[in-house]
């Protein structure tokens, strides 16, 4: 069983995860295999690997506290568990567009896992230009995890636009910038379009 601990002082010595941070490790590695399976699946019925890369980490303590503060929740095990929902953090980076509706919909298949909440920033883009798709699960009931699945491209993207957030000093020039990134953002998307079009024309030809 899970215990959660309930204790609200914010001592350093108590972890935020409570005594819960090896469920979230298993959990996560859990969520890895599941995707792996899926990849080495597809990877069999397309012909070539779908994931360019796949990521997983757990919220360090520092920033799961920082979200806490943020959202005005004590910084507990319960706030970190059950009210935030991003302990685990998974990345699926792939090349085509499609495999990340594919993956999605194979992961969501799966009976230990359920669909909490989902964000398409790909269909429904961010007015910065930031496109991803965002999903919330829960794993047998229990733990949550937030899932992110983008293109090479969005990750490309998406890896500048979090490093120009950092740079304030870039001050005056800011709205000529972040113009220039929506544009390339929206280019990015259209040849993650033609090369989605492109695989399918080669698809058809085996
Ligand atoms: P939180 O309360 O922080 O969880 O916000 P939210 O639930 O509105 O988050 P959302 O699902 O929109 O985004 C969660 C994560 O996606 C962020 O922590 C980032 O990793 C990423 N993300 C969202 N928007 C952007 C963006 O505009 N640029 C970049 N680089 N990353 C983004
Ligand atoms: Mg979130």
């Amino acid at each position: 069983m899970n215990t959660i601990n309930k204790t609200t002082k914010s001592n350093d010595t108590v972890s935020i995860y409570g005594t819960s941070r090896p469920l979230l490790e298993e959990t996560m590695q859990m969520v890895l295999g599941e995707i792996t399976k899926i990849r080495n699946e597809m990877a069999k019925e397309l012909g070539m690997d779908p994931i360019e890369h796949l990521l997983g980490r757990i919220k360090s303590e520092e920033s799961m506290r920082e979200k806490c503060r943020r959202k005005g929740l004590p910084e507990t095990p319960e706030s970190a568990l059950e009210k935030i929902h991003d302990a685990i953090g998974l990345r699926v980076v792939c090349a085509f567009l499609d495999d990340v509706y594919t993956i999605r919909d194979r992961l969501l298949a799966l009976p230990r896992i359920r669909l909490v909440e989902e964000k398409d920033y790909i269909r429904h883009v961010k007015p910065n230009g930031y496109r991803s798709f965002h999903m919330i699960i829960i794993v047998d009931e229990k733990i949550y995890a937030e899932i992110q699945l983008r293109t090479i491209s969005m990750d490309t993207w998406a890896a500048l636009e979090h490093h120009l957030k950092y740079k304030k000093e870039i001050g005056g020039s800011t709205a000529l910038i972040s113009a220039e990134l929506k544009r390339c953002a929206d280019e990015l998307a259209s040849t993650d379009s033609s090369m989605q079009t492109l695989r399918d024309m080669i698809q058809e030809l085996h």
